[in-house]
């Protein structure tokens, strides 16, 4: 592949990206996946300079529509953007019209009629940004929807595991927690296994989902209940937070319970020597990791973070289309 910082967007564009927009990676192919990882992994060698900054998006508008709460993902859009020379825009609902009842629609559209060419949207509804491709013109990123996608953080997941493990396919991943209303667990499900990664989830049941089949394709997902049996032969664990605000009901008996039969402990990276740990935040310690594990060195936690902002700037810069030269 040719070198990010010295080639166009519509050069890497040409070479496998087929879709306009980046809604989630159900749809995505091994090779579109391999070229935005690829493509991080260029971007990331920018970010070591001192100077963190191509004009590869110089001349476009970005516009960050947060309706959820975020810390990571917000912010590492925000320095991906910058980091490309993009103009950055930053909506979050509160403070906005939203609270006068203003829909997402006329949201975006307002928001679109100042000329901007790409949207990063959040937002609590599965399908939103699907929604958007049909009231705007520009390009949409999926920063989050409800429990449905959150493809940029499976592909920042995917790039930290290929750091620490090498080539995914073969590779065997654990997903452990609260999988109903993991966003994470279901791109991640889709990203791991068109890389040819084994994955594994495992959790109390009222935490799984009942049509595992929509999930698993050909029931290439192994399922278990029992901690031991998911971290047994594990390349990667990753914790997932427990989403109380999604629940609504308690789906289990007590976190303290819950820690005790799914917690990742320090005796787990005992037993497993090569075991690492990922969770994709915020960490409830105590709760799916203890303390010490989350400070443990074969936690990866903020390798996931540091690698967010080169994967976001390669998904901006492969959706963007343009055709400015990427360094000067
Ligand atoms: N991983 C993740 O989506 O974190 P934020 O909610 O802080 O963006």
């Amino acid at each position: 592949m040719t070198d990010t910082t010295s080639t166009t967007t519509s050069e890497a564009g040409s070479q496998g990206l087929r879709h306009r927009h980046l809604l989630g990676l159900k749809t995505y192919s091994s090779d579109e996946i391999a070229l935005i990882l690829q493509t991080a992994r260029q971007f990331r060698d920018v970010l070591d300079r001192p100077i963190k900054r191509v004009p590869t998006l110089r001349g476009v508008t970005v516009v960050n529509l947060f309706f959820e709460p975020s810390t990571r993902t917000r912010i590492s859009f925000e320095l991906a953007e910058k980091r490309l020379s993009a103009d950055t825009v930053n909506f979050t609902a509160s403070g906005s019209s939203v609270s006068k009842g203003e829909t997402l629609k006329d949201t975006a559209q307002n928001i679109e009629a100042m000329k901007i060419d790409m949207v990063v949207v959040r937002h609590v509804s599965p399908g939103a940004p699907h929604f958007l491709t049909q009231c705007v013109d520009a390009v949409v990123v999926n920063a989050g929807d409800g429990a449905h996608e959150h493809p940029t953080q499976a592909l920042l997941d995917m790039l930290t595991i290929t750091d620490h493990c090498g080539p995914l396919e073969g590779l065997n991943v654990s997903i452990i927690g609260d999988i109903l209303h993991s966003r994470v667990a279901r791109s991640g499900i889709h990203g791991l296994l068109s890389m040819g990664a084994n994955v594994t989830i495992c959790g109390p049941n009222p935490l799984l989902p009942p049509h595992l089949e929509a999930m698993s394709p050909n029931g290439s997902v192994r399922v278990t209940h029992r901690l031991d049996e998911a971290l047994e032969g594990a390349d990667v664990a990753m914790a997932l937070r427990i989403q109380m605000e999604r629940q609504g009901r308690n789906l289990f008996p007590s976190t303290r319970e819950y820690h005790e039969q799914y917690g990742i402990k320090l005796e787990h990276l005992e037993r497993h020597k090569d075991l690492r740990v990922m969770h994709p935040g915020p960490v409830n310690r105590g709760v799916e990791l203890a303390s010490e594990v989350v400070d443990h060195e074969r936690a990866v936690i903020l390798n996931q973070v540091t690698n967010g902002v080169a994967v976001r700037m390669a998904v901006l810069y492969l959706l963007s289309g343009t055709t400015a030269p990427a360094s000067e």
